[in-house]
C-alpha cells in the first residue's frame, strides 16, 4: 500500500515490447511503448487520455488494469500497486477494451453476463436483478437472449460496457468506448459514463474523438510516442498552445510577405498554413482580444476572394499543435 490518495497514480512507468522477426526469428525488435509516464487522477474524476495511433494508450490502460506488467516504474490504483496487489484490485476495477475479444459468441448476451457475474463472485440472489438493470442501462434488454455472434459491432461494444460495470467497480478503464457506435448509441454511452461518475466511479478513458474528450473530461493528458506531452484542463491547454481564439483566413494562395505581416500582428502566437485544393488556409492562434477578422483583412487587400472566420480554439487544434510539436 502506498501513501497516494489518488485513484490512479503512475510514477515513471515504462513498457518495452521485444518481438522477434526475420529469418528463424533471430532479429529482435524493441518497441518502447511507454517511456516514463507520470500521471495522477483524483477520486471520482473522469480523466481523458488522448494520443495518436501507437502512442501507448492501450498499453497504459492494460498496465493500470493489471492485464500487462510494466517494464519499469510503478503504478497505483486505489492506492494499491498494480503488480503486487493485482488480486486485491481486480474485483474493484473494470475494463472495457473495444473489439471482438473477451466475449463468448456462442451464448447470449445475458448468459455472457451471468458467466462474468459468477466470475466476479456476485451473489446469485443479486445476480439476475443486477444483470437486468445493466442490460437496461446499456439498452440491450431486447437483444439479451440472442446469441452474441448475431450482434452488430455496436451491440458487442455495449455488452463489453455492461460486462465492465457489472460488478460495480470503483475505477473503470474505458479504451475507446464509443468506437463503432452510431451517434445515438455513442451519446447514450457518454450519458452512462456521466451517470457512473455521479455514482462516484473514477473513470480513465481513451478516445480519438475530440468533442467526446472535451465534453466528458475536465482533465486531459496527451500521450505521444510513449510520453505525456501535456496534462491539464482544456481551458489551460488552449493557453498552452497560444490562445483561446483562432482566426482562419482562406484565399487562393498567400505571399510569404503577407504571412510575415500577419505573424507580426501583436498577440498572434502561431500560424499554420495548409493547402485545400486550389485554396490555402492560414490558421492563426491568437492570444489577445485585440486582433479581429478586420485586422487580418486589412493586411490582405489583394485578395477579393478572401474569407476570414473567427472561432474558439478547439481541443482538436490543441491536440494537433501539441502532437505536431512533438514530432519535430
Ligand atoms: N504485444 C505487443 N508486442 C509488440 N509491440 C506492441 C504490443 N502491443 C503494443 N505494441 C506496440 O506498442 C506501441 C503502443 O501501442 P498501443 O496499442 O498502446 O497504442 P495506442 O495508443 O493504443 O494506439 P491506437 O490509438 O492505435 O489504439 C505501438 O508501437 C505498438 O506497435
Ligand atoms: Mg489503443
Amino acid at each position: 500500500m502506498s501513501a497516494t490518495s489518488f485513484a490512479i497514480e503512475t510514477r515513471g512507468v515504462t513498457r518495452v515490447f521485444d518481438s522477434r522477426k526475420g529469418f528463424l526469428f533471430r532479429e529482435v525488435s524493441r518497441t518502447e511503448a511507454l517511456k516514463g509516464v507520470d500521471l495522477a487522477v483524483e477520486q471520482g474524476a473522469i480523466f481523458g487520455l488522448l494520443g495518436p495511433n501507437g502512442a501507448g494508450k492501450t498499453t497504459l490502460t492494460k498496465i493500470l488494469s493489471t492485464l500487462l506488467l510494466p517494464t519499469g516504474g510503478r503504478a497505483f490504483v486505489l492506492g494499491h500497486d498494480v503488480v503486487t496487489d493485482a488480486e486485491w484490485l481486480r474485483p474493484r476495477i473494470g475494463l472495457v477494451l473495444g473489439g471482438e475479444r473477451g466475449l463468448y459468441n456462442r451464448i447470449s448476451g445475458r448468459e455472457n453476463l451471468r458467466y462474468f457475474a459468477d466470475l466476479y463472485g456476485l451473489p446469485t440472489a443479486e445476480r439476475e436483478r443486477r444483470i437486468e438493470e445493466i442490460l437496461e442501462r446499456v439498452d440491450l434488454s431486447s437483444a439479451a437472449d440472442r446469441r452474441v455472434e448475431e450482434y452488430s459491432r455496436g451491440m458487442k461494444q455495449k455488452l463489453h460496457l455492461a460486462r465492465g460495470i457489472l460488478h460495480r467497480p470503483q475505477v473503470l478503464f474505458l479504451d475507446e468506448p464509443t468506437i463503432g457506435l452510431d451517434p445515438k448509441s455513442a451519446r447514450e454511452t457518454r450519458k452512462l459514463v456521466r451517470s457512473l461518475v455521479a455514482d462516484g466511479v473514477t473513470i480513465f478513458l481513451t478516445t480519438h474523438y475530440m468533442f467526446e474528450a472535451e465534453e466528458l473530461c475536465p482533465q486531459l493528458a496527451i500521450l505521444s510516442k510513449g510520453r505525456i506531452v501535456a496534462r491539464d484542463t482544456v481551458a489551460r491547454l488552449r493557453q498552452l498552445v497560444g490562445g483561446d481564439r483562432t482566426l482562419e483566413a482562406e484565399a487562393y494562395g498567400f505571399e510569404d510577405s503577407e504571412v510575415s505581416a500577419l505573424r507580426r500582428l501583436p498577440g498572434v502566437s502561431k500560424i499554420i498554413e495548409e493547402e485545400y485544393g486550389p485554396r490555402t488556409r492560414l490558421t492563426l492562434r491568437v492570444r489577445t482580444d485585440e486582433i479581429r477578422p478586420d485586422d487580418v483583412r486589412a493586411l490582405l487587400p489583394d485578395h477579393p476572394e478572401l474569407e476570414v472566420k473567427e472561432r474558439r480554439t478547439s481541443l482538436e487544434d490543441v491536440y494537433l499543435d501539441l502532437v505536431e510539436e512533438e514530432a519535430h
